[in-house]
């Protein structure tokens, strides 16, 4: 089978896999390469909204424990303080460094960079372009890339498999979609920085391509995965296409009202309302929304409104124009004129690939950047505007150590054997039938109806076994799946089979973790078990491949300056 090399390998093409790569690349004398299964600039990180979270106005009253003490808060304390404290650190010279390579952040009228209100930040701390702040990163990481020689990519290219020998990171199965090629990378390093994986979720904010491959890659090679069973469930998905209307349009003033018109957040945050953190305006919502004072939406998507009138036509064109394009081009509606029908939809992974606060996993020479990772920076709850921020800081990190780990390395771990590689592309071309008996699209709708009915906002036990049982009979299932296509070039049946499988078994991961999780913390909230309960649960779960299902374990949480206290806001 053919062969490349390369020094580190960066798997995933968004801001966390983009910044990893420069950073590694900074160092000429490593060899690094960049693959994704789309290409570079399509990857999940453009559909990025609101702003990027950092302590810039220290001199105006914001702070480093300022910022961690909101993180902690907010991630309803399963977070790893240690690796708080160091993100917020770091921030401020990743958004200096984004000005210096060119992003066109909004400006105040004195010419500083602007920063506007997020949920749950207790100082206006969102560096922001528009609302368009993913698109600007990625187009300014991308344009700097350029200028290193020492990046190979490959786009287009489907990674099937991580291959680990003795623990130690030996290579990669890459099929390439444009030439229908199988074959192997090896390399030193490995930085994973693949994104999660919410399009198990029918209704969301994701991309159609955001499917946790390489997060369920990992799972299965043996790398654990913590707290999974934390997805974050956005409060304004536009209905009925789930596309993110950025929690900007809160921090710009937007009033959320139900069909009373009542702006039902001061019930239940009074002090923070609509910039309450984004677990408890979802709970909201959908309490409105169960108790009838929703909207009627189509195919169950009862939704309340997101009014942004009041804005007025000029803030909204400087401030918010995508949202406004949004809007008018998908819903027909102008939201300088009309409310917009949102409800909560499945937006990202609190949990990822286990890593420690260096980025680094158990196994030796693979790293973590951005949502596939789990560093434990935000626990029970992401902070919005902390997503882009962790990418660019996680990808410095993991780019950083693997450099260094690197440099210290005189060999490549030994290939592996011709019948690993072999039964690697059987997994990928040998696995399913064009005479199979079920339809593997509607499979992958089965399992996101099961998720938004039974793993969402809020869940029960007994939801939780429905969806644990109906996951398992889909993994059956999904062993007689109707694969038409059987050629090796952009065959998009084939890809989209392989992805329902990750998305199947990371789904099982985030049921049975859920289901063991019997109390409510951050945005795993539980009807039969509604209080936190810190004395069982203030712990990290782990969850480890076996044939048969994840097998569960647990690990302490750091806490190094704020014990819990209850939270309000
Ligand atoms: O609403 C938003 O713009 C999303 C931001 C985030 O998830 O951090």
């Amino acid at each position: 089978m053919m062969s490349k090399k390369h020094d580190i390998i960066v798997l995933g093409s968004g801001l966390a896999g983009m910044r990893a790569t420069i950073e590694a690349a900074r160092n000429p004398e490593v060899d690094v390469a960049i693959i994704s299964k789309v290409q570079l600039m399509r990857s999940h990180s453009v559909c990025a909204e609101g702003g990027t979270a950092a302590v810039m106005r220290p001199e105006e009253g914001d702070s480093f424990e300022l910022h961690a003490w909101d993180t902690v808060r907010g991630a309803d304390f399963l977070c790893d303080q240690d690796v708080v404290m160091r993100f917020v650190q770091e921030m401020p010279k990743e958004i200096l460094l984004l000005e210096h390579w060119g992003t066109p952040w909004s400006r105040r009228p004195d010419g500083r960079i602007a920063q506007r209100p997020f949920g749950g930040h207790s100082f206006d701390r969102a560096a922001f372009a528009a609302d368009k702040t993913g698109f600007f990163e990625m187009q300014t990481l991308y344009d700097t890339l350029q200028k290193y020689d020492n990046v190979s990519r490959y786009d287009e290219c489907y990674v099937s498999s991580i291959l680990i020998k003795d623990n130690v990171f030996c290579g990669l199965t890459v099929w390439d979609l444009t030439s229908g090629e199988f074959f192997l990378i090896q390399g030193n390093a490995l930085i994973i920085a693949t994104g999660g994986a919410c399009r198990m979720f029918g209704f969301t904010t994701y991309s159609l391509t955001a499917t946790g491959d390489g997060l369920a890659m990992a799972y299965r090679a043996g790398l654990p995965v913590k707290d999974l069973e934390f997805v974050q469930f956005h409060p304004t998905g536009l209905v009925p296409s789930g596309i993110l209307i950025t929690e900007a349009a809160r921090g710009e003033g937007g009033y959320l009202r139900n069909s009373q018109g009542e702006r039902f957040m001061e019930k239940y945050a009074p002090d923070k309302r609509e910039l309450a953190p984004r677990d408890i305006v979802s709970r909201s919502e959908m309490t409105e929304i169960n108790e009838g004072r929703g909207f009627p939406g189509p195919d169950g998507l009862d939704y309340v409104h997101i009014d942004l009138r009041h804005l007025g036509a000029n803030k909204i064109n400087e401030r918010l124009p995508m949202i406004r394009e949004i809007a008018m081009k998908l819903n027909f509606i102008d939201p300088i004129y009309e409310p917009i029908p949102i409800r909560p939809a499945a937006h990202y992974f609190m949990g990822g690939i286990h890593a420690n606060i260096d980025a680094a996993t158990p196994i030796e020479g693979i790293w973590v950047a951005g949502e596939a990772g789990c560093g434990s920076l935000h626990g029970a709850n992401r902070l919005g505007c902390n997503s882009t921020a962790e990418c660019l800081t996680s990808g410095k990190i993991a780019g950083d150590n693997a450099t260094k780990y690197v440099s210290k390395q005189k060999t490549l771990p030994p290939a592996p054997k011709e019948a690993v590689l072999k039964d690697a592309e059987a997994r990928v071309f040998s696995r399913f039938s064009s005479d199979g008996k079920e339809n593997a699209y509607a499979l992958r709708k089965e399992l996101q109806k099961t998720m938004d009915s039974n793993v969402a906002v809020y869940r029960t036990g007994s939801d939780l076994e429905t969806a644990l049982n109906k996951i398992k009979e889909l993994k059956q299932r999904l062993l007689d799946i109707q694969v038409n296509d059987q050629g090796r070039i952009y065959n998009t049946d084939l890809l989209s089979a392989l992805e329902t499988d990750n998305l199947l078994d990371l789904a099982e991961v985030i049921a049975a973790g859920a289901l063991a999780r019997t109390e409510s913390r951050g945005a795993h909230s539980r009807r039969d078990f509604p209080k936190r309960d810190d004395v069982n649960w203030l712990k990290h779960t782990l969850a480890y491949y076996t044939p048969t299902g994840p097998r569960l374990d647990y690990i302490p949480v750091n806490i190094t300056m704020w014990q819990p206290v209850e939270r309000k806001y």
